[in-house]
């Protein structure tokens, strides 16, 4: 089992190959699945702007492409590049929603925390009244 702690640690690996030329801040995610395989992702930037991908998608994306969709929890972290993280760098409204494609309500996401172990939420907690298409 990869402990909360452990996930942040290649969180902040993955974060080493960040992407980021034009906001310049770095984020990584390390996505773990049911079955304890973890999936890396860091920013990638383009210069037109809006095709850049967020880390927790480039990990999410990786894992769905390799045949992975079962996820249990995914460490996220960021900060501007070459300074390291102090405080939590919450996913953005797009990788939330492509979390509830993929995840459960009980999916956890760790974040910065302040006594060296990483925060935990859940899904559930970070993105009440989802959408769900299946209601209608
Ligand atoms: N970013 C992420 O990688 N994940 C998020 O959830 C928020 C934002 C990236 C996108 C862009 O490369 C940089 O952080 C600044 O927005």
């Amino acid at each position: 089992m990869v402990s909360n702690k452990r996930l942040y640690e290649l969180a902040l690996e993955a974060r080493k190959r960040a992407y980021c030329p034009y906001s310049h801040f770095a984020v990584g995610a390390a996505l773990l699945t049911k079955s304890g395989k973890v999936y890396l992702g860091c920013n990638i930037e383009n210069q037109s702007f809006g095709a850049t991908n967020c880390a927790e998608r480039t990990a999410i994306f990786k894992a769905v492409s390799a045949g992975d969709k079962d996820f249990e929890a995914i460490a996220i972290c960021g900060a501007k590049e070459g300074e390291a993280p102090s405080k939590p760098a919450p996913p953005c409204g797009i990788c939330r929603q492509v979390m509830t494609e993929f995840c459960e309500p009980a999916f956890r996401i760790l974040l910065h925390g302040e006594d060296g172990e990483p925060k935990e939420y859940t899904l559930a907690q970070i993105l009440p009244l989802q959408f769900d298409l299946s209601e209608y």
